[in-house]
């Protein structure tokens, strides 16, 4: 009867070890989000660099990341702060030199860390010699980007009127009239970034290249920006309004952007570009990874897996926690926003959780201090890849920025009366390294950060929160480790449910008596709340838990408990490890009891 359990087990491990041996390291990794210009500044002008960066590899490490994401580090002109790209192959002097990143590749690759670059496709700088060419009507690159003749003249001001009503996200017309070529150019970002032609083939061509260069030069992949963009309407129509009250007519969110966003058209560019990056993989025996940034519906979200058997990105972000998820949400909503998604991916697509980036609320301001955590920790240990944005570790919070001191264009666009509802600037303060002037982002004598550091720095900070014990860096760390450590984290099942009205559990669960699976228990009240998870539908019965990590908790680490009496903090998240199925000892018991009924039998 031994016999039959050791087999048992192997079998068990055996199964195990077959879906771990797929996992690829995009999948299990975090990846960190490095908004540059604010991480750490190497040469006291107030802006961050690579070198920066570089001289802060090992935070990365120690907080147990794998993959680190910049946002973009080529030269522009910095109208949208690297967004509009005047040369897709050049490092921004701002940020250094292509020396600069080559030492920052070389640190990263010395240390097992990946890095994945910010790819802009949608547009460019309209400082880029492409548009200049095009402007003048310069072939090949006349039809690069989106031209049209005027609607007419406005009779008045003697204006020409743009070919439609479209509007840019950042708000006002989408278009922009360029008296050298006397046609209207299409930006659906501000000004200074015209909307590429993706109609045109050389320009699909042209950006293929430009992702090939940067794997050659170390990349190990790509953050795909603003891509349900990339194309629009042949037939320019104007597009219906919204009719949502929020928003001002000059507002992006007055109209109905059915012309503008998610045509279907942009998938395959978005598979060919899979098809490049695969390419690369095989040529140089590195693993890429592509990820999209795409704010549309679930469904839409999806395409962006691929079709069929075509691929496209390895995931497209999963913006559940920044756009579904709020204060008022409900456990059941919770529950409900979850498997939604869980349940909307194609089959053998893998998933992922954005907690925030820098164009978001962090997610500290969005959820306060305790409920950050916990969001935090559901995007850590739910299937898939978790990214965080810089900050998001030491719980960083917005930073209040006056209409003077306002400096994204976003922001700028709104206008002094709705500059706050609209500005990223908050987002976007520097890092706070520890309490020293300027937070140790910049030195002492340093011109002044290009964006104010957070007054809460001297309290709020990396180095306070390496000398406190439940800090939410210690958390990070905690849980970063478990998607290491824990193949219920890397490879579990998932068990979603909701104990009262206030209370969301999942469990990432192994059929393994020799391995732990795990609990989280997530309240969304603003009280304590007692819990009996004994009805948790993948708690095995008479299982008992072992407090591991939390927010506020009474419980210390290793403390076993029944689940039928939890107490679990306001807003808060604990997590609890358990062995899911019955030891091998007790399988080859009720073996043994089974064979010998079987015996009495004959
Ligand atoms: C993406 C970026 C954002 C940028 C925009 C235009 O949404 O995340 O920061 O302004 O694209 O490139």
């Amino acid at each position: 009867m031994r016999i039959v359990g050791v087999i048992l087990a192997t079998l068990l491990a055996q199964q195990a070890s077959a879906q771990l041996a797929d996992v690829d390291w995009w999948k299990t990794t975090t990846f960190y989000q490095v908004y540059p210009r604010s991480f750490k500044d190497s040469n006291a002008n107030g802006i961050g660099d690579l070198e920066g960066i570089t001289l802060k590899l090992d935070h990365f490490v120690d907080i147990g990341i794998g993959g680190v994401w910049l946002s973009p580090v080529f030269k522009s002109p910095m109208k949208d702060f690297g967004y509009d790209v005047s040369d897709f192959r050049e490092i921004d002097p701002i940020f250094g030199t292509m020396a600069d990143f080559e030492e920052l590749a070389q640190g990263c690759k010395d240390r097992g860390l990946k890095l994945v670059l910010d790819f802009v496709p949608n547009h460019s700088s309209d400082e880029h010699v492409w548009f200049n060419k095009s402007i003048a009507r310069e072939d090949p690159y006349t039809d690069y980007y989106t031209w049209r003749d005027p609607k007419g003249i406005n009779e008045t001001s003697g204006e020409p009127i743009p070919p439609n009503n479209w509007l840019s996200v950042f708000g006002g017309s989408a278009w922009e009239y360029n008296e050298e070529r006397e046609q209207f150019y299409l930006h659906q970002f501000v000004a200074g970034q015209p909307d590429l032609n993706y109609r045109n083939p050389l320009v699909v061509t042209e950006m293929e290249d430009i992702l090939r260069f940067w794997m050659d030069k170390g990349a190990d992949g790509f953050r795909l920006d603003a891509i349900p963009h990339l194309m629009e309407d042949q037939t320019f129509p104007d597009e219906p309004p919204s009719n949502d009250p929020e928003f001002t007519p000059d507002q992006w969110g007055s109209l109905s952007h059915i012309y503008t966003a998610d045509l279907p058209e942009l998938y395959p560019i978005i598979y060919g570009f899979r098809k490049v990056v695969d390419e690369k993989q095989e040529e140089l025996g590195r693993q890429m990874v592509m990820m999209v940034e795409a704010y549309t519906s679930l469904e839409n979200t999806m395409k962006y897996y691929g079709e069929g058997d075509v691929k496209g990105a390895h995931f497209p972000f999963n913006f559940e926690f920044i756009t579904n998820v709020n204060n008022e949400t409900t456990a059941s909503e919770l529950k409900e926003i979850i498997d939604r998604w869980q349940n909307a991916l194609p089959s053998g697509a893998w998933s992922n959780w954005v907690i925030g980036n820098h164009d978001r609320t962090r997610v500290a301001s969005r959820f306060g201090r305790d409920f950050s955590i916990a969001a935090i920790t559901m995007g850590q240990l739910l299937p898939g890849t978790a990214i965080t944005y810089n900050g998001e570790e030491i719980n960083m919070e917005d930073t209040w920025i006056s209409w003077a001191d306002t400096v994204d264009p976003q922001g700028c666009q709104a206008g002094p009366e709705f500059y706050e509802k609209f500005s990223r600037d908050p987002v976007r303060t520097p890092y706070q390294w520890d309490d020293s002037v300027y937070a140790g982002f910049t030195i002492p004598d340093s011109e002044k950060p290009w964006l104010p550091v957070n007054g809460n720095y001297e309290e709020l900070n990396l180095a306070a929160q390496k000398q406190e014990e439940n800090s939410p860096y210690a958390i990070y760390k905690k849980l970063t480790a478990m998607r290491k450590d824990m193949n219920a984290v890397k490879s579990g099942q998932l068990g979603t449910s909701t104990v009262g009205e206030n209370i969301f559990v999942f469990t990432r669960y192994l059929q393994s008596a020799d391995e732990k699976s795990v609990l989280v228990v997530v309240n969304l009240a603003e009280n304590e709340v007692n819990a009996d998870l004994t009805g948790v539908p993948t708690l095995r019965s008479g299982a008992m838990i072992t407090y591991h990590v939390g927010v506020n908790s009474s419980y210390t680490a290793g403390q076993e408990l029944s689940p039928s009496s939890v107490n679990v903090p306001a807003r808060g998240s604990l997590v609890f490890l358990y062995t899911n199925a019955a030891s091998t000892t007790v399988l080859a018991s009720l073996l043994l009891v089974f064979s010998v009924i079987l015996s009495l039998l004959h």
